[in-house]
């Protein structure tokens, strides 16, 4: 008895010791940091110089990228669905309603995609890419860091209808946002936390319209001050901050602004005035800027990790935009 106890002890070390040295091993669905520690070490750095160096000539898109994420990890999971382009033959997710005339920084992913197919062909997935290029763009803008899970690999499909119904619109209620998030397998907190993703970026008039002449939750004269660039038919397009105060730095205004009644989506007021529990999270993140980054980081890993394609699902695209 004593022998077999010995061996089976002997046994587990082994295990222990070959799985510890497989450090980007992640078959059966899980993620690594360390997935490309001997493929492509530099993968990282070579996305924060891109993402810096892009941001720097254009700031906003630094929050683009940001959205790009949730915009894939949404849609049958994090596998770089949104970036494919339609054509003749294919209907891809960028021509959705929700990314239709909105998405953008493909072109930063093209950059990305092509300084890494360079250093190391064929390895670090455009899934990946736009997990570590959301990260870097937050750690720039002023915002919290957090260690990116990798070894998410590319579909060869998208899916128009998931990403019509699967990205909440910004006319949803409460009950909806929650319901969405659920089906992602996230948390009530998990949404009033990531929605802070709108303290950076801007929206268009369509996406706010009905609010500023509908909604009875909003300030009277922030409403007014919209209605003035955003009117009843027209100027779809036009843009208005997310955050009122610094759409280009990742900060807790946006939850200070749902307070005094000035978030400009009807769906970003709803964390406030929808519930009295989701009203208390929204006022300690206004209240405590560090608390709001350290669960951001929490819960951006775990939207980083809904349904990762891992092993030999999907592929690595050498085109982010299109099937290999
Ligand atoms: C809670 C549900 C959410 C809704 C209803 C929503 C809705 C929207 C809408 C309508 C826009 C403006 C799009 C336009 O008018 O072109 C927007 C922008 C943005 N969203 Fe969300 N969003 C949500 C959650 C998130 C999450 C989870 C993230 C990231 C973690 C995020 C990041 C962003 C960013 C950074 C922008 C600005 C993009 C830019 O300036 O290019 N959003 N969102
Ligand atoms: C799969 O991943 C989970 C989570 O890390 C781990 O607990 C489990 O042991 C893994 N299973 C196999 C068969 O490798
Ligand atoms: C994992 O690492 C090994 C050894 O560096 C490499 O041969 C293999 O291609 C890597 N696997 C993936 C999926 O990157
Ligand atoms: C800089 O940003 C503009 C948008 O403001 C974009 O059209 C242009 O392609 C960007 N330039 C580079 C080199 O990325
Ligand atoms: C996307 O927007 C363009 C330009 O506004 C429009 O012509 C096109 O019909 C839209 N596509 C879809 C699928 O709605
Ligand atoms: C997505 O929604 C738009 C607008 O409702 C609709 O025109 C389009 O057919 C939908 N696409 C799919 C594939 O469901
Ligand atoms: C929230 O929106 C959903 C979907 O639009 C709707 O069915 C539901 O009645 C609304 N709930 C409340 C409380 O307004
Ligand atoms: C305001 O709400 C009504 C009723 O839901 C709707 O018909 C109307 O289009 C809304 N106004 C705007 C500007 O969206
Ligand atoms: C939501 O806002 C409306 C209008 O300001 C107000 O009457 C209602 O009490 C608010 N609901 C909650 C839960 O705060
Ligand atoms: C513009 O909006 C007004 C008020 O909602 C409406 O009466 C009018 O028909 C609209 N005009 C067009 C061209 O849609
Ligand atoms: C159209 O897109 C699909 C998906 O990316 C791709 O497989 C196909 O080769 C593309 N067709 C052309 C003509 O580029």
């Amino acid at each position: 008895m004593a022998a077999c106890n010995y061996h089976f002890l002997l046994f587990v070390l082994a295990v222990a010791v070959t799985a510890s040295a497989q450090v980007n091993t992640t078959s059966n669905g899980t993620l690594s940091p360390d997935f490309y520690s001997s493929t492509c070490p530099e993968a990282s750095s070579i996305v924060q110089k891109v993402v810096i160096a892009a941001i720097k000539n254009e700031t906003r898109v630094g929050a683009s990228l940001l959205r790009l994420h949730f915009h894939d990890c949404f849609v049958n999971g994090c596998d770089g669905s949104v970036l494919l382009d339609d054509n003749a033959t294919f209907v891809g997710e960028k021509t959705s309603v929700p990314n239709n005339n909105s998405a953008r920084g493909f072109n930063v992913v093209d950059q990305i995609k092509a300084a890494l197919e360079q250093a190391c062909p064929g390895v670090v997935s455009c899934a990946d890419i736009l997990a570590l290029a959301s990260r870097h763009s937050v750690v720039y803008l002023g915002g919290p860091s957090w260690t990116v899970q990798l070894g998410r690999r590319d579909s060869t499909t998208a899916s128009r209808s998931a990403s019509n119904t699967s990205i909440p619109p910004p006319t949803s209620n409460l009950s909806a946002l929650i319901s969405s998030y659920s089906a992602q397998g996230l948390s009530v907190q998990d949404l009033v936390t990531l929605s802070g993703a709108h303290t950076i970026g801007l929206t268009r008039c369509t996406s706010f319209r009905a609010r500023i002449y509908n909604d009875s939750d909003i300030d009277p004269s922030f409403a007014k001050s919209l209605q003035r660039i955003c009117p009843r038919n027209g100027s779809d397009n036009v843009l208005a901050r997310l955050d009122l105060q610094t759409p280009t730095f990742f900060d807790n205004l946006y939850y200070k602004n749902l307070v005094n009644y000035k978030g400009i989506l009807h769906s970003d007021e709803e964390l406030f005035n929808g519930s009295s529990t989701t009203a208390l999270l929204v006022k300690r993140y206004a209240t405590d800027n560090s608390v709001f980054f350290k669960d951001f980081a929490k819960a951006i890993v775990k939207m980083g990790n809904i349904k990762p394609l891992t092993g030999t699902s999907g592929e690595v695209r050498i085109n982010c935009r299109k099937v290999n």
